[in-house]
């Protein structure tokens, strides 16, 4: 295997390399590769610092778990103020799947829509919503609702959404709006309907970490 230092740093575990996780499953190799991966700011997201509610959650939804148990709600929606702790906490769940050799992948939501949007006009994209609906492992989407819903916006990620709402596929999203402020922000019911059923919803309170 290459040294993991020659791989890009970047935030995102790409999508379209599902079977180059797969090849490190169960592999010292490979936790060393997604430790890489991790953005420096999140590199000391430790499972065992976040809550001990979060944890049997995260149980309840088989996370923590080697084997993912076939649930239909296997899905997790963090909410909260900024600065709290949210994208640690999703960093920190990514890496104890990584240390079970579980694959998963890590997207900004922006960034999705973003490389998306390129992707569609036919310019340089490194993944699109089509790789992130059909992931079939732990996607990871960060900051879910920040973005502006354009109507573009909205049709690409009702079809995310419905694809892995129907597929059971495991999604762990992070949002500063709780799922009913994501209906003032212009999303419409029929979402947030499957993310609630798909999700255990979990409110992050507190100061913003960043300031305190
Ligand atoms: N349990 C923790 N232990 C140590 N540092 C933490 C912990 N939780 C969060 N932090 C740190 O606090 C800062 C803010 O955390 P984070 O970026 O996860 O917030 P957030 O809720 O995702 O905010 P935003 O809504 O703005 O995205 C980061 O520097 C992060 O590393
Ligand atoms: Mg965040």
């Amino acid at each position: 295997m290459s040294n993991p230092i020659k791989i890009p740093r970047s935030n995102i575990i790409n999508i379209r390399d599902g079977e180059y996780s797969a090849v490190y499953q169960n592999n010292q190799e490979y936790w060393a590769e997604v430790k890489v991966l991790i953005p420096e700011r999140y590199s000391h997201a430790d499972y065992s610092s976040i809550p001990a509610k979060i944890k049997g959650i995260l149980s309840t939804v088989g996370i923590d778990q080697k084997q993912n148990k076939p649930v239909v709600k296997n899905c997790l929606y963090i909410h909260g103020p900024t600065g709290v702790g949210k994208t640690f906490i999703a960093y920190s769940i990514q890496l104890k799947l990584a240390s079970q050799g579980l694959p998963s992948a890590f997207v900004e939501t922006y960034d999705l829509l973003y490389q998306t949007q390129n992707e569609l006009f036919q310019r340089k994209a490194d993944y699109s919503i089509e790789d992130a609906k059909q992931y079939r492992y732990h996607l990871f989407l960060d900051d879910f609702g920040m973005d502006k819903l354009t109507d573009m916006n909205l049709s690409l990620l009702t079809k995310l959404l419905d694809y892995r709402y129907k597929n059971c596929l495991p999604t762990i999203f992070t949002s500063n709006f709780s799922p009913s402020q994501l209906i003032e922000k212009g999303f419409d019911d029929r979402m947030i309907s499957r993310i609630v059923e798909m999700s255990e919803i979990i409110e992050i309170t507190g100061k913003d970490k960043r300031v305190s």
